[in-house]
């Protein structure tokens, strides 16, 4: 992954992408893509048709780029996510990021999937990420530092924008959804965690855990991004409840929570449209 890899895919892109930079990017894990397709896209563009980025090799992951108008805004939405474990290096990964930098975009909302660990938190529920730990070690910074990308050394303190998250909460006030927030753990899967990992975990004061979000969060902190993250709790996590954890039950459980998604995620692009 360097420079030449991100100018190869943002070339594909047709000039519409870069006619005027959207007022949000928005990538979309498991479950969340379907909650959000618009009946007139601007553009619909698979993920085949974008070097570098290649389709998904996760049942329930779309790969499509759209752009829409919403409320008003530009919306660039990257529906589906490659993820670390598929095992093609961060470059797929973190491209979303680096094109929705290269179109202009200021602020970004990443969705995902993940595991309940506080007992606070039941599937179903929806969580806005407050800060992440990192159990991989390793993150997509590593390298070269890639231009646009910032400084060597990038400050963490304040990863998912308070700003962002405030109007999410606002968006769930609108909407009457509940909205807990949390430490989400990212780990880099692809095997469901263990009773003992998430004894640790929760000791680390992570609230929830999942397998994605958190290299796209660290390399759009790093380029100056707004982000914010926002996790559907789609099971709780190994050991605190139920024997088995299955890739049918977190696709089940985001399905049943689709229309409450939907409706946050409208609101909160409403909320934003205001704010600009
Ligand atoms: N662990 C990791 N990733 C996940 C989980 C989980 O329990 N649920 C959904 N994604």
């Amino acid at each position: 992954m360097n420079a030449a890899f991100f100018e190869t895919a943002a070339t594909a892109l047709p000039s519409l992408c870069f006619e005027q930079p959207p007022a949000c990017g928005l990538i979309l894990g498991s479950g969340w893509s379907q909650v959000l397709i618009p009946d007139t896209p601007l553009l619909r563009l698979s993920y085949a048709d974008i070097p570098g980025l290649g389709a998904s090799t996760v049942v329930g992951h779309a790969g499509e780029l759209l752009l829409f108008e919403r409320h008003g805004i530009r919306i660039a939405a990257f529906l589906g996510r490659r993820h670390w474990y598929e095992g093609a290096g961060w470059g797929p990964v973190v491209l979303p990021v680096e094109l929705l930098r290269r179109m202009g975009t200021r602020n970004l909302l990443i969705t995902n999937a993940s595991g309940g660990i506080s007992p606070n938190l039941k599937p179903g529920d929806l969580m806005v990420i407050r800060d992440h730990v990192n159990t991989v070690g390793i993150n997509p910074l590593i390298g070269p530092v890639i231009p646009g990308w910032g400084e060597r050394f990038p400050d963490q303190s304040q990863i998912y924008s308070p700003a962002l998250i405030d109007l999410l909460r606002k968006a769930a006030y609108d909407t009457e959804v509940p909205l807990s927030d949390g430490v989400y753990a990212f780990t880099s899967g692809p095997g469901y965690e263990t009773p003992a990992e998430i004894r640790a975990y929760a000791g680390m004061g992570a609230d929830a855990v999942g397998m994605s979000t958190v290299p796209e969060a660290t390399v759009a902190n790093a380029a100056g991004l707004r982000t914010a993250g926002l996790s559907c709790i789609t099971n709780m996590a190994a050991g605190i409840s139920g024997p088995h954890l299955s890739h049918e039950e977190v696709l089940g459980q985001t399905r049943k929570t689709a229309p409450v998604m939907a409706a946050l995620l409208d609101a909160f692009l409403a909320r934003l449209a205001t704010s600009l």
